[in-house]
């Protein structure tokens, strides 16, 4: 049996979610632009899978701009906000996901300059020091919601509402893509212009995502094309994966309680792994606001891959820190910006509304066995080195 820990890399989708994909390429495989009735009746299941994402948002449908993946309405929201701004200033808290991130630096050196605001060793920003770095010619603005290597959540709302009390007028976008899904979501409490989620994070299929942009908000589109998506996102619809994104959606809407009952799982395998390895501990208190679904586990002094081929061997699976800051990728910058170096595994098990008890059961002490096999070759290699 497999234990899959690893759903804030990806989620497995839902047998609704393929049913949907299914019925939408067999039977709805007319371009949604076409005027006939088969076009009519794709473009019909595009505007009720918009219907569905924008209902995930407390958002309206119009307000929907279908993309193909997190990374997609992320780099619409921020680089397409930039496209339109006065000011070449833009600020990003440090711990934003690469998809930020590099979006934000690809422009420095075309005129852009940049500020990264550093979290407090919990891992998360304050507002105070997002809005220190905040500068009259300041465009935009990133932060994310939940950060997908420690979990934790960002005062999105506080900063947004500190904005507006300040008056200022800059385009702030918001990733939301390891937030939406679990955790109830209304937009318009976070005061934000943009904000983005990704299907694969939450049960629908991965290459889908969308950008929530606020009624008024404006972005230049990255390309041009066909001018579909309101002429946001060129390129004939992808129906299958956007109809399956709505109905993973909808599931999520259907299912509020999710958030506190993975939680509880989460807080469960946490507990479970601090009293049966002293030597573990959180990456962030687990006091700290965080996501539900992802548990930072530092083993002092352990190598962080061969941990997981460890535990893969025990047909358990998760991620050192985050799926793509694995060894290859170099160090996490989330983990550097919270004073964590690359002396210490820190592994991250992410949970889903599929976790069961059992799999948080058999990963403890899955875990259990492997920090045991690794530290002892970790010792018998440090005695072997000695002169
Ligand atoms: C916080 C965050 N933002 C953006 C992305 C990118 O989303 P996608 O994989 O759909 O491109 C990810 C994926 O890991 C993520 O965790």
């Amino acid at each position: 049996m497999i234990v899959y820990l690893d759903n804030a890399a990806s989620t497995p989708p839902l047998p609704e979610v393929l049913a949907a994909v299914t019925h939408a390429m067999t039977d709805l495989y007319a371009n949604p632009s076409s005027a006939h009735g088969l076009g009519a009746a794709a473009a019909r299941a595009l505007e009720l899978a918009r219907g569905e994402v924008a209902a995930l948002l407390r958002a309206q449908p119009p307000e929907i701009v279908f993309c193909g993946g997190g990374t997609e309405a992320n780099a619409l929201g921020l680089l397409g906000a930039a496209g339109l701004a006065r000011g070449r200033h833009m600020v990003v808290s440090a711990i934003e996901h690469p998809a930020i991130l590099r979006s934000a630096e690809s422009l420095v050196g075309k005129g852009w300059q940049l500020s990264r605001v550093a979290p407090a060793p919990d891992g998360r920003v304050t507002v105070e020091s997002v809005l220190a770095a905040l500068r009259p010619d300041t465009a935009v603005l990133a932060v994310m919601l939940a950060n997908n290597e420690i979990g934790t959540l960002q005062p999105v709302a506080e900063i947004g509402r500190a904005l507006r009390a300040a008056g200022r007028k800059l385009h702030f976008h918001v990733d939301a893509v390891q937030f939406a899904g679990l955790v109830p979501l209304d937009v318009e409490t976070l005061a934000a212009d943009s904000l983005a989620i990704s299907g694969h994070k939450l049960h629908g299929p991965k290459g889908t995502g969308a950008l929530w942009l606020r009624k008024g908000a404006r972005v230049a589109p990255l390309w041009d094309g066909g001018r579909q998506e309101n002429g946001l996102r060129s390129g004939t619809e992808n129906l299958p994966g956007w109809v399956g994104l709505g109905r993973a959606a909808t599931l999520c809407l259907h299912n509020p309680q999710a958030g506190q009952a993975v939680a509880a799982l989460r807080d469960r395998l946490e507990l479970l792994v601090l009293e049966t390895i002293p030597e573990a501990r959180n990456t962030v208190p687990a006091t700290t606001p965080r996501a539900p679904h992802i548990a930072s586990l530092l083993l002092p002094g352990l190598p962080a891959e061969p941990l997981l081929h460890a535990l893969e061997a025990r047909s358990v699976y998760a991620s050192a820190g985050a799926a793509c800051s694995t060894r290859a990728h170099g160090p996490s910058h989330v983990l550097a910006a919270i004073g964590i170096g690359e002396r210490d595994a820190v592994l991250r098990f992410s949970l889903s509304r599929l976790t069961t008890e059992s799999d948080v059961k058999v990963a403890a002490l899955a875990l259990r066995e492997a920090v045991d096999e690794i530290a002892s070759v970790v010792k018998l290699r440090r005695r072997d080195s000695k002169p």
